[in-house]
């Protein structure tokens, strides 16, 4: 019997396809569509399958990123299976059958000269998803994502919900995070900071990562040049922008080059902990961004003030509203009547109005693990309203609309 839904979105993708203009956006969107005509081609059969070989997929990439089977090769260059053998110091028996696995998953590919199917004389070259895992970027970005959850975050499963209350799992120092790696009573980062093998890999992919989380910039998102005007009008001397929790200054660049290159001749302030701005070998000296050590719970009232912008990205997604309304708090005492507080941040669709891609969901979930959440418009509007603060705009990115800067202003009624 014909699937009439699959049809329909099958038709749908082909639409999207003949649309596809390339760009990352478009992609992603046909990426999309592909997994909405398994899931509605798939019976509870098929699925466990899915889960269970994409599973047990994630369990091989890992030993293999282990082991160095995807740098075994430089990109361009091809390989034989006894030549990546010797490379990663396992017996070419072994490798050849992981090889067979990887290659059905699109992971290397017979080299052009070789045999379409694996044999001892075939060649293997890099194919995008094998050169994703190459070199130390790749290895980072896979540990980060994939083997530190996995080894760290879910170590013992379901324990944590037997043995924490509802509040205790939004207190960030109950973390799953923290009482799985045995550190109860820090937060996330404190926690990960002790964590010798995991703690640098994550750094690195996070600044690996930056470019892809949360646009600073981008059609849709808050129009920087604009405040041109204000900020000239009072000839720089208000500052035009404090990171709040700024990481390692990547918005505060992005944003001073969006406002004429020079923060319109205004200053850019530079917020964060002392580990982050000033950690051994990788302070931060940014031209032009004036560092601040500033710790937002026991640094009291926000020591920057009246400035034009108090921008947080991905910064409150990490707390609960008490966390979040007393880091909130402090800022609103600096503010002047003129200033914004800018939210770079996801908005989650409300209730079952779910939709596109699936990343912002699976981050929720991290967050839980961590004691954070993301948080829907109607969730935003009651935290930055419980602080005297009101939405004024929320202006969403063109190409991914769950990604936002919720724009808002002392309420003034
Ligand atoms: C998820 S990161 C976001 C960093 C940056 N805003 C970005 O978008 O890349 C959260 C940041 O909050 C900082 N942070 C955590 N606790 C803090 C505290 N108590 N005071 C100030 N910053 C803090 C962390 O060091 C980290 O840089």
């Amino acid at each position: 019997m014909a699937n009439s839904v699959a049809i329909a979105k099958a038709e749908e993708l082909l639409e999207k396809l003949r649309a596809d203009d390339g760009s990352p956006a478009t992609r992603a969107i046909v990426l999309r569509q592909l997994e909405k005509i398994r899931i509605s081609v798939q019976q509870p059969p098929e699925a466990m399958g899915y889960y269970t070989n994409k599973g047990l997929m994630m369990v091989l990439i890992n030993l293999c990123v282990q082991l160095g089977v995807f740098d075994a090769f430089p990109p361009g260059e091809t390989a034989s299976a006894a030549e990546i053998a010797a490379k990663v110091d396992v017996d070419v028996s072994i490798i050849s059958r992981f090889l067979r696995a990887l290659l059905l998953e699109g992971l290397f590919t017979p080299a052009p000269s070789s045999a379409e199917t694996a044999d001892q004389s075939t060649r293997y070259a890099h194919t995008a998803a094998s050169l994703a895992l190459h070199g130390p970027d790749g290895n980072d970005l896979w540990r980060a994502s994939i083997a530190l959850p996995i080894d760290r975050y879910w170590k013992n499963g379901s324990d944590y919900f037997r043995t924490h209350t509802l509040a205790e799992t939004q207190d960030p120092l109950r973390s799953a995070f923290a009482w799985s790696t045995g550190h109860e009573g820090l937060g996330f980062f404190a926690a990960l900071e002790q964590d010798r093998v995991y703690a640098p890999i994550w750094k690195r992919a996070m600044a690996l990562l930056a470019k892809y989380q949360l646009a600073v910039v981008g059609e849709g998102m808050f129009p920087w040049h604009t405040l041109r005007e204000e900020v000239e009008a009072e000839g720089g001397k208000r500052p035009l922008l404090v990171d709040v929790g700024g990481g390692k200054g990547g918005a505060s660049v992005a944003i001073r080059e969006a406002c004429g290159g020079d923060g319109f001749g205004a200053e850019v302030v530079l917020e964060d902990l002392p580990i982050v701005l000033e950690a051994e070998g990788e302070e931060v000296r940014i031209e032009g961004v004036r560092n601040l050590i500033y710790d937002f719970f026991a640094g009291g009232e926000q020591p920057v003030k009246n400035a034009h912008v108090y921008y947080f990205r991905k910064v409150l997604h990490d707390y609960y509203d008490d966390k979040c309304q007393t880091i909130l708090r402090q800022v609103v005492k600096a503010m002047a009547p003129t200033s914004r507080v800018i939210l770079c941040e996801y908005v989650m669709p409300e209730g079952k109005d779910l939709g596109g891609d699936v990343f912002p969901y699976l981050l929720d979930f991290l967050l839980f693990m961590v004691g954070g959440l993301e948080r829907t418009e109607t969730q935003w509007r009651q935290l930055l309203g419980s602080v005297g603060l009101e939405v004024v705009n929320i202006w969403r990115l063109k190409d991914s609309p769950l990604q936002a800067d919720i724009e808002a202003r002392l309420r003034t009624a």
